[in-house]
């Protein structure tokens, strides 16, 4: 196995992706390979598909695996878009057994972030940079100087009395039919918030959605800087393969 080759599974509320990447230049050295998440992602259910990903790839060397959730040491502590029981589960272990692998998991938005930061519309960029994945729900992840404060969870604070994902994620967008001026209200009001809260210099927007920023950016009310992610949607499975390096001996 090539040195700076590590394969980045990156579990996502609609889809589990994976590929095998060069950490070195942060770019997938084979077409990535995609199941959709089970109905309720349960654990069984969600561990079994990992397997599969890794089948696809003959995969046997340890690996990095994003999950969308708080990723304390392993252990996953919440479960907005996924089944309820992963709570308390060392998410670690139970992939790791499955697989008979060594796995490292950490939350989708900050592995996103990393590989932003280190290969994307982050690089290079010092100060307080947030980036925003805009997809099911809405992760995030911050950096003071380039250093991730993980499991920041922005897409949960309170907008009008509810939990802001659950009206102005893009999936929230699609469910309601709502055209981007609509959408935009929404995602203004968020971001209007967010930066009142943290007061970024820069502010990345990912997803899959990110591939349609030129419809919407332009429609943005804030006072920071902000850009659209540069490593499209594939930005979880490298900063997922990136973090490998943590559980493994080369
Ligand atoms: C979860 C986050 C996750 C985000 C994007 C949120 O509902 O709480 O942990 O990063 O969705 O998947």
């Amino acid at each position: 196995m090539a040195e700076d080759l590590y394969l980045g599974v990156d579990i996502g509320g609609s889809g589990i992706k994976a590929a095998p990447v060069d950490v070195t230049a942060g770019t997938l050295k084979e077409e990535r390979y995609e199941v959709p998440t089970p109905p309720g992602a349960r654990p069984d259910d969600v561990t079994a598909c990992v397997a599969d990903v890794l089948g696809h790839f003959s995969w046997d060397e340890p690996f990095g695996c994003t999950f969308p959730a708080v990723v304390q040491d392993g252990v996953i502590r919440t479960a907005a878009n996924v089944d309820a029981s992963w709570i308390g589960v060392h998410a670690g272990k139970v992939i790791g057994a499955a697989t008979k692998l060594d796995v490292a998991v950490l939350n989708d938005a900050d592995a996103a972030g990393l590989a932003e930061m280190h290969f994307g519309a982050g690089r290079g960029v010092s100060g307080t940079v947030v980036v925003l994945t805009l997809g099911t729900g809405i992760g995030s992840a911050l950096f003071r100087d380039g250093v991730l404060v993980p499991n920041t969870e922005l897409g949960h604070i309170e907008l009008n009395g509810r939990d802001a994902e659950t009206w102005a994620a893009p999936s929230v967008k699609t469910r309601e039919g709502l055209d981007y001026p609509n959408w935009a209200v929404r995602l203004n009001r968020y971001l209007q918030t967010v930066e009142t809260l943290l007061w970024p210099d820069l502010l990345i927007l990912g997803g899959g959605i990110s591939r349609e920023a030129d419809l919407f950016l332009t429609l943005l009310e804030i006072r920071c800087p902000v850009v659209p992610a540069a490593l499209d949607n594939e930005a979880g499975i490298v900063g997922a393969a990136m973090t490998a390096r943590l559980v493994s001996n080369r």
